[in-house]
């Protein structure tokens, strides 16, 4: 990227894993299991960020969305490795968004709860009703709501919001 356009406007943070059956529980989670939970959801923000600050910095700034969960707020139920690294997510925003505030670069997070993709493929239907029954609007986020979060957080009208954590949640987080 860097090599052919000599520059990075907007960092979006997605890629994401999680292993719902048979290691949501931390009992029967392996330290394997934990590490790579770790190592995808956290871990990889955090070098992309290392990747494509320095370049952002020289062009006089840009905009970082890492997308974070209500997990990372609330902490779901059979998932304490990927709540714990979404948690740790918001914090790592919160940290940069001060640290490069004088830069140009802008670093939020949004916390959506659930959406319909592939990741509920994982799920039982008990677990996507549970989900569900946490919301208030009684419906989950449409891809395309998030998406246009996003891609404001990315923009240039989001010039004063840095560090900030962006709810998406239908009503389900009361901060
Ligand atoms: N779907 C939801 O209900 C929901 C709710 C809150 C937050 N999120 C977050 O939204 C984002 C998108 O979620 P999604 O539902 O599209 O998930 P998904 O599982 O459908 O997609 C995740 C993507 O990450 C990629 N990925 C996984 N490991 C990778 C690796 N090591 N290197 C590069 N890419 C890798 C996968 O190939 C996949 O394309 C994730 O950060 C997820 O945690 C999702």
């Amino acid at each position: 990227m860097l090599d052919t356009f000599g520059r990075v406007d907007v960092l979006v943070n997605d890629a994401a894993y999680n292993k719902w059956i048979p290691f949501g529980d931390l009992e029967a989670m392996t330290y394997a299991e934990w590490q790579k939970i770790l190592a995808v959801n956290l871990t990889g923000p955090m070098l992309c960020i290392k990747a494509v600050a320095p370049a952002m910095r020289r062009t006089g700034g840009g905009r970082i969305v890492n997308i974070a969960s209500i997990a990372g707020k609330e902490g779901n139920p059979r998932a304490p490795a990927y709540s714990t690294a979404k948690a740790a997510v918001i914090g790592l925003t919160k940290s940069l968004g001060k640290e490069t505030a004088t830069t140009g670069i802008t670093v939020n997070c949004v916390t959506p709860a659930a959406v319909a993709t592939d990741i509920f493929n994982q799920m039982t239907q008990e677990h996507i009703d549970y989900m569900l029954s946490k919301i208030p609007m009684g419906r989950f986020l449409e891809v395309g709501e998030v998406a246009a979060m996003v891609a404001w957080l990315s923009s240039e009208d989001c010039s004063f919001t840095t560090g900030s954590v962006v709810d998406i949640s239908g009503g389900r987080a009361v901060y």
